[in-house]
């Protein structure tokens, strides 16, 4: 190999090694290079409200073993919103399905896409993670975005912010975003 070729794989080597120490010291859990306070709203069908529903139980009995709903299956389409109000304007919809995943109490897990599609924001924020219903707070990852999120990675937490009955829960989702282009 030429003299040459070896300054050139050498300082490859170099700014790599920099760009990853560069990489691992700024983040830090309380500095997120975006932050978005948003509501997510969830109507479960239940035969009679289908003009509402915002969500259907996909769960064929009796595959549902147990009071704390273990095998159900429930895919959505919800409004966000900016504030607590279900029928305020959505900025965003968030399309996915979480599954209630424990015998012993109730437990979900989530994977959904807030899909933002308006002149503030336009694009999407890919989110998956366990939701573990008993905590007061539980985070979940922000694996991927496009658009006006495109690459972005961070984590959004949950706390429930109502419950009634079987029929409308409404979570709040602190984005917290660490990673933005
Ligand atoms: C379905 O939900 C609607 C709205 O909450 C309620 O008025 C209705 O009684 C419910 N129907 C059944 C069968 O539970
Ligand atoms: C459906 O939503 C509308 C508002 O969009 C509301 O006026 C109506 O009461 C709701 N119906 C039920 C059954 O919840
Ligand atoms: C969901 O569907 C399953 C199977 O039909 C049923 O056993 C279960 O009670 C349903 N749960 C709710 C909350 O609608
Ligand atoms: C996004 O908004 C534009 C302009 O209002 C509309 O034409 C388009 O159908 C929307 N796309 C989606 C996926 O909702
Ligand atoms: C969002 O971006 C898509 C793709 O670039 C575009 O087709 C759409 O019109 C945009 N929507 C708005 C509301 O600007």
């Amino acid at each position: 190999m030429e003299k040459s070729s070896y300054f050139k794989i050498l300082f490859i080597i170099l700014s790599s090694s920099c760009f990853l120490i560069a990489n691992s010291i700024t983040l830090k859990p309380e500095k997120p290079c975006k932050r978005l306070v948003l509501y997510y709203h969830d109507i479960l069908f239940n035969v009679t409200n289908a003009a509402n529903a915002t969500s259907a139980n996909v769960s064929n009995p009796p595959n549902v073993l147990s009071d704390f709903n273990f095998g159900m299956l429930v895919v959505f389409d919800d409004p966000i919103t900016v504030d607590q109000n279900l029928v305020s304007t959505p900025v965003a919809r968030a399309q996915g399905f979480y599954l209630y995943n424990m015998k012993t109490t109730y437990n979900a897990w989530f994977a959904y896409t807030l899909v933002f599609n308006s002149s503030e924001y336009n694009g999407t924020l890919s989110i998956m993670g366990a939701d573990i219903i008993g905590e007061k707070t539980r985070d979940l990852s922000i694996v991927g975005g496009t658009g006006d999120f495109f690459m972005a990675r961070g984590v959004v937490t949950f706390s429930t912010d109502a419950v009634e009955g079987l029929g409308y829960f409404r979570l709040k989702m602190d984005i917290k975003l660490y990673e933005c282009y």
